[in-house]
């Protein structure tokens, strides 16, 4: 949650500074904001509103400067608000900070500060940072010197940079469970929460790890141990693949991604098989294994457990990863935790890989993006492959995740590569649907798009797809939407099915069919609208959305496919942005 990234070099840093935030605005789209180091003075420029409007509003294009910060928001301290949008100042506007993170004692240290005379203009927890470095620079003290001197007061999680007048010519910057990561092309350096914000100009980075502090200047560069020691870090090269990020002619991210889950399984399936052998059997002899993620990835998970239950015979159990701290009691040595994280940032999933290193528990991660905190902190790490994925909702990456706990299931019975192979057959499969749907969707969408609730009902292991179903509606098309396992529905959800609500049904041609359709009767009795999501037709569906018949393991990876542009379709037809939600973010750094 929120994406910041500095600039320091021989190019006006303004518009790469803005093009960078428009790359960011995934991590959050309040507000947004510029700070400009230029010529003795110290332009700041900020305002809520997303990052086009704020751009377009304060003519950001105009600022002069080589030594630029930008922010892009979303708001935890603080209402939306101009003031509360960074960067933040000091008292004497010589001073500019932006930050990602939360910074837990800010309440205490407001109170210090305040006490001590400094002038509070937001509600923010980053300003203290301002404030801090204010009372520590000057006195001849560079600007490194005093962030290496508050970092050790700053309680929680951070990402910060700070640009001072008083020590001009240099970001700094360092971090504390929160991405940040330098881009290498001298004499000019980058420094963003994401590669993606600079990929445009470099590919060559080098990592912060905790508690690093980094000093930028044109020209130069300089890693500093919390102790203040000059550090060797390596500089790397970037995969390729993470700097492709446009629409091309797509209207939205999120309707490109999901054309793309067309492509996804021979990518996810580039893996090493051993490695998934190697996985599969500390699965198979851990006392427990228990699966913790959040959002989708849950969804996915959920699925995983049923693969791991019908192929492995190994149960194990799924736990949100904002509740996992409370189970981490019977977590031991002899516990595998597999954590699922498209960012590899979500701060719960993150803290409940911390209490499980804690317990000695081994730790697997499925990840989508390279360079994460996760993948630092896990023993193993299998990468989804499938490239950014830039809409807020997610949706190729589930079809990646979904297709990575196959394979790890099928490697529990020694069949990676068959597999595979499967896998890769179903790329056509899934071609088709998106192809055949498409009208009966949009039609849909027009028909449904005033209804105010949706229930997805599926029975085994589709029933975390209907969940999935109901999440992407809630959050690209702002309709209320449950999904459930379909035996569960008249246990409560039923009373409040009226006339016309639609029900959708994922009812596979296999042994679960004939109790699903009867859910779906039930439902029909009292009035539902029926969208059968099914390789059989039914005269119980209202609608047909129609899938080819498929091996019953495989169905959940096509049957999520037109749900997920169903829930597009919506957002559209309702003039809803679905790239941007409203009060969502795609990376989820704060608890
Ligand atoms: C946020 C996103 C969701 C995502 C969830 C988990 O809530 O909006 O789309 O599923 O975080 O994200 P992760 O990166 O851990 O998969």
């Amino acid at each position: 949650m929120c994406g910041i990234i500095g600039y320091c070099g021989s190019k006006p840093g303004v518009p790469i500074v803005i093009e960078a935030l428009q790359c960011l605005e995934y991590r959050g789209y309040d507000s947004a904001g510029i700070a400009s180091l230029c010529d003795g003075r110290l332009l700041i420029k900020k305002d809520a509103g997303k990052v086009g409007e704020v751009i377009e509003k304060h003519d950001l294009i105009s600022l002069p400067g080589s030594i630029v910060m930008g922010h892009t928001r979303w708001a935890t301290h603080g209402a939306v608000t101009q003031l509360n949008a960074h960067p933040h100042s000091d008292c004497r506007n010589r001073i500019a900070v932006v930050h990602n993170g939360i910074i837990e004692n800010s309440a205490q240290l407001r109170e210090e500060l305040a006490g001590a005379g400094h002038v509070f203009r937001s509600e923010t927890d980053t300003e203290v940072i301002a404030h801090l470095l204010e009372d520590e620079a000057g006195n001849g003290r560079s600007l490194e010197q005093a962030v290496l001197s508050i970092a050790p007061r700053l309680e929680g999680s951070y990402a910060f940079l700070a640009a001072s007048l008083d020590d001009p010519g240099k970001i700094v910057g360092t971090r504390r469970d929160n991405p940040l990561i330098v881009g290498v092309d001298a004499p000019d350096y980058y420094i963003s929460s994401d590669a993606l914000a600079f990929s445009r100009y470099t590919n060559r980075v080098m990592n912060l790890e905790d508690n690093d502090v980094v000093v930028l200047a044109a020209g130069a560069i300089e890693f500093l141990d919390k102790q203040g020691n000059r550090l060797s870090r390596q500089v790397r090269q970037l995969d390729q693949v993470w700097s492709e990020s446009s629409k091309g002619n797509y209207q939205h991210f999120m309707l490109k991604e999901i054309m793309e889950e067309a492509q996804v399984f021979d990518q996810a399936a580039d893996q090493d098989g051993r490695l998934f052998t190697e996985i599969a059997l500390d699965i198979l002899r851990a006392r427990q294994v228990i699966i913790t993620a959040c959002g989708t990835s849950r969804y996915a998970a959920l699925v995983g457990r049923y693969l791991f239950s019908k192929v492995g015979k190994k149960f194990c159990d799924v736990v949100m990863a904002s509740e996992f701290g409370y189970f981490a009691d019977s977590v031991d040595k002899n516990t595998v935790v597999v954590t699922v994280s498209q960012s590899g940032e979500t701060a719960d999933v993150v803290d409940g890989v911390k209490a499980a290193r804690a317990a000695d528990a081994r730790v697997i991660s499925i990840i989508n993006r390279p360079n994460s905190i996760l993948a630092d902190l896990s023993h193993h790490v299998i990468h989804l492959n499938c490239g950014p994925e830039v809409a807020v909702p997610a949706t190729k990456s589930f079809l990646s995740q979904l297709a990575i706990f196959y394979l790890l299931s099928f490697s529990m019975v020694n069949d990676f590569d068959g597999a595979t192979a499967r896998l890769s057959a179903l790329n056509t499969a899934i071609a088709g649907v998106l192809d055949s749907n498409k009208s009966e969707l949009i039609t849909l969408s027009h028909e449904l798009k005033d209804r105010n609730d949706f229930y997805y009902i599926a029975r085994g292991i589709n029933f975390a797809i209907a969940s999935e179903g109901a999440l992407k509606l809630k959050e690209v098309s702002y309709i209320h939407a449950e999904g459930m396992p379909a035996g569960e529905l008249k246990h409560g959800t039923l009373a409040l099915v009226e006339q016309g609500t639609p029900v959708v049904v994922i009812c596979p041609a296999d042994y679960t069919f004939a109790e699903t359709l009867s859910n779906a009767i039930e439902a029909k009795s009292r009035g539902a609208f029926i969208i059968g999501v099914s390789d059989r037709e039914s005269n119980v569906y209202d609608s047909w959305i129609s899938i080819p018949e498929v091996d019953e393991l495989l169905y959940p990876m096509i049957a999520v496919v037109p749900l997920h542009l169903l829930a597009y379709y919506l957002a559209i037809s309702r003039g809803y942005d679905p790239d941007r939600p409203r009060n969502l973010a795609k990376s989820v750094t704060v608890k």
